[in-house]
This record gives C-alpha cells, structure tokens and sequence, in this order.
C-alpha cells in the first residue's frame, strides 16, 4: 500500500549536501529561482557566466540575468546548442574561452541553467577554468532536478562512450525551481521520472508503491513533483555524503544505466530513437529481468516494475526502441557488450552491474560472468525481432 507521506505545497523545500567543507545545499519549489538573490549574493561572488542552451536560454536567461542583477552581480550568457552532441571538446574550448573572455574570476561563479547536458559541460568547464570557479546548478529538466545536478559529476563525452571525461566538481548550490519543469514536454517529464522511481527501486519500496499510486501528479505539476523531487534529492545527498568519489554505495545510483549506457551507445546517441531517461528505463527492467534470470528475483517484482514502467509511459523492451524489433536494429549481442566493456563500472574486464533482490533491494554485483550476460541479452533481442 502507498504509504502517507508529506506531500503539502511548501514554499521551499531545503536539502542539505553534506560534504565538510565543500557541502551546499538545494533548494526546491515553485518559484525559487526568482526569490534566490539572497542566497546567491551570499555567495559573496561579483560576477556570473550563465552557461545555458539556446532553447532553455531564450525561455530562462532573462529574469536569472535580471535576478543576478539584483544580487548585485555583473552577468553574462553564454549560449551553446542543445543536444548531447553538446558535451564534446569543442564545446567545452569554446565555453571555457568565453567564461575567461567575460572575465570570470576564481571568486566568481559559473551558473548553469539547463538539463544533464549542461549542467555536466559547465561544471566541468567551472572545474578546470583557472583551476575551478564555483558554480551553480539552476536545473531545467526533471532528469537533472533529480539526478545530475546534485553530486558534483561534471563532464563530457568521448567517442568511445558517455562521460568518460570528467572532475569531480561540487556545486556551491542547487536552485530546482519546479515551476521551470511546466515548459518541459512530456517526453522529457517521463524521462526525468525514470530517474526518481530509480530511488524506489533501489532502497525505498515505500516510495516506489508511493510513485506508483502518484506519478500522475508528478507528471500533471501537483505538490506531489516538489514531494518526488525532495525524496529523490535526499536520497542522492546522503549516499553521495557517504561516498562522493564512487569507490561503494554511490555506484547504486546507477541501477538500470549498465544497460541504458550500453543502448544509447549502440542507438547513436540519436534522441530520435531513446534519450537518457528513457535508456536507463529500459535499463532498470533488463537488470530486474537479468537480476530473475540470475535467480536473485521473485519475477513478480520484475512484472510489477515492468508494467509500472510501461504505465509510466517508458519503454521496457528493446522492441519499444524505434528500429528496436528489426533484425539488426539495434545491433547484436556482440554489440552490446562491446559497449558495456567502455563504461566506467569495469574493473579488470569484469563487469559490475547493480541487480536487485526485490522492489527496495538492490545491490552492487561485481564480477558478473560474460557468459551470463551474453546470454540474457541474447534472449532479450530474441524477444525483440524475433531473430
Ligand atoms: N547519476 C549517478 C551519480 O550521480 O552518481
């Protein structure tokens, strides 16, 4: 049953990062990005370079430059294109010129207001401009209220895989203001709910049976998205407080992204066809089915996260791909693998992958056999194309 909890329209809600000398806190509701001067002159910085994309930008830019303003900040714009094709060297030369080029001082701040992608290209550039400048979060996407913005993982991509370079850079503060998710479409919404149902899935059964009987609310911009987005946050704080460089615990947060990773990797990274949200969805139901196949899962559990997923409005098979149930539309098992062998969460080859033992019950797997891989994704594609 769902449990009560507290889902009262509030001002703000305010979740601490704890992190010695380098914690910071988030703030979340409705409004808070034009209520923010306050906190950001407390920052005691004199200038701002809003990193930001030329759609966010022209909806955003302008009442957080006139908010700055009002800090009493100099600030600045500086606009990139949106897109994933976005996090790459040549973007981040060009960023960092022009964060030096507005004369962006170590005291000074980065601000970036957008989703994942530049949130990760503006704290990176933040991180490595004169050695690292403080920035700021103000996230634009739900995907990015929930996830990215928070924990300090900044970076870009390579050719060889997604976010392969990269700092460790905390942000100096969070601003999720939920009214900017209402110009957000539905399918990034959905995307973006992907990653908060993830907290349930990993410790929280009570907030997943609590997103199962909401995600409408979340979805429709009720109480309930202020209410997924703190659960969501403090769960991110605590485990990145108990393990910000991902040497344990903070490798949970990547239930469904072995996976996902691997299959926009082999879609090209073509938003056309599967973008982030949507990936690691599809990911969490593979490791669920994979974590049944292993023998670790009642498959109830793996039926009852599948058809929440697909109720959602998230793929949960690779047939839900566009392309997805044709013969070689998604690529082979070979494929796959190939791209699982780049992510980060291998070590000496063998592949780590966070399986589950139920609803609330995952865990980190190391050491996964090859062999039982290739033969899940094997069956999974089978039931795809029939191939
Ligand atoms: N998005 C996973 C993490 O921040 O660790």
């Amino acid at each position: 049953m769902a449990e009560a909890m507290d889902v009262a329209q509030k001002a703000q809600r305010v979740v601490p990062v704890a992190l010695d000398a380098r914690s910071y806190e988030i703030v979340i509701g409705r409004g808070v990005l034009a209520d923010a001067n306050a906190r950001l002159a407390a920052l005691g910085a004199r200038a701002a370079a809003i990193v930001t994309d030329e759609h966010v930008g022209s909806l955003h830019a302008p009442a957080l430059t006139a908010m700055l303003e009002r800090a009493g900040l100099r600030a600045s714009v500086i606009s990139v294109k949106p897109g994933e094709a976005t996090k790459a060297f040549s973007t981040l030369e060009h960023v960092c010129g022009a964060i030096l080029d507005a004369r962006i001082e170590r005291g000074d701040l980065v601000i970036a207001l957008g989703g994942g992608v530049v949130g990760d290209l503006a704290g990176f550039a933040a991180a490595i401009v004169r050695r690292g400048i403080r920035f700021v979060q103000v996230p634009t996407s739900l995907l990015a209220q929930v996830d990215s913005s928070v924990g300090g993982k900044t970076g870009i991509n390579a050719p060889q895989g997604k976010n392969l370079i990269g700092a460790f850079h905390q942000p100096s503060l969070v601003l999720a203001d939920t009214a900017l998710l209402d110009t957000l479409p539905l399918r990034e919404i959905r995307a973006g709910y992907a990653e908060t149902v993830k907290y349930g899935l990993i410790d929280n059964p009570a907030f997943f049976d609590w997103c199962d009987a909401n995600w409408p609310g979340i979805y429709g911009g009720g109480p309930e998205r202020e209410h997924a987005v703190e659960i969501a946050c403090r769960a991110k704080a605590a485990i990145v407080a108990r393990d910000e460089r991902e040497t344990g615990d903070r490798a949970l947060l990547n239930l469904g992204h072995t996976f996902g990773h691997a299959l926009e990797r082999v879609t090209g990274y073509d938003s056309t066809r599967l973008i982030h949200g949507e990936a690691v969805a599809l990911g969490m139901a593979q490791a669920f089915r994979f974590s049944v196949a292993q023998g670790l899962c009642d498959p109830r559990d793996a039926e009852r996260v599948e058809a929440h997923l697909r109720e959602a409005g998230l793929p949960t098979r690779l047939a839900d791909i566009p392309g997805g149930d044709m013969p070689g539309g998604i690529g082979s098992v070979d494929d796959l693998l190939g791209a699982m062998a780049q992510d980060k969460k291998v070590v000496g080859g063998a592949l780590t992958f966070i399986l589950a033992r139920g609803i609330g019950a995952s865990f980190i797997a190391k050491g996964v056999p090859a062999d039982d891989v290739r033969a899940f994704l094997a069956q999974e594609l089978a039931g795809s194309n029939g191939a």
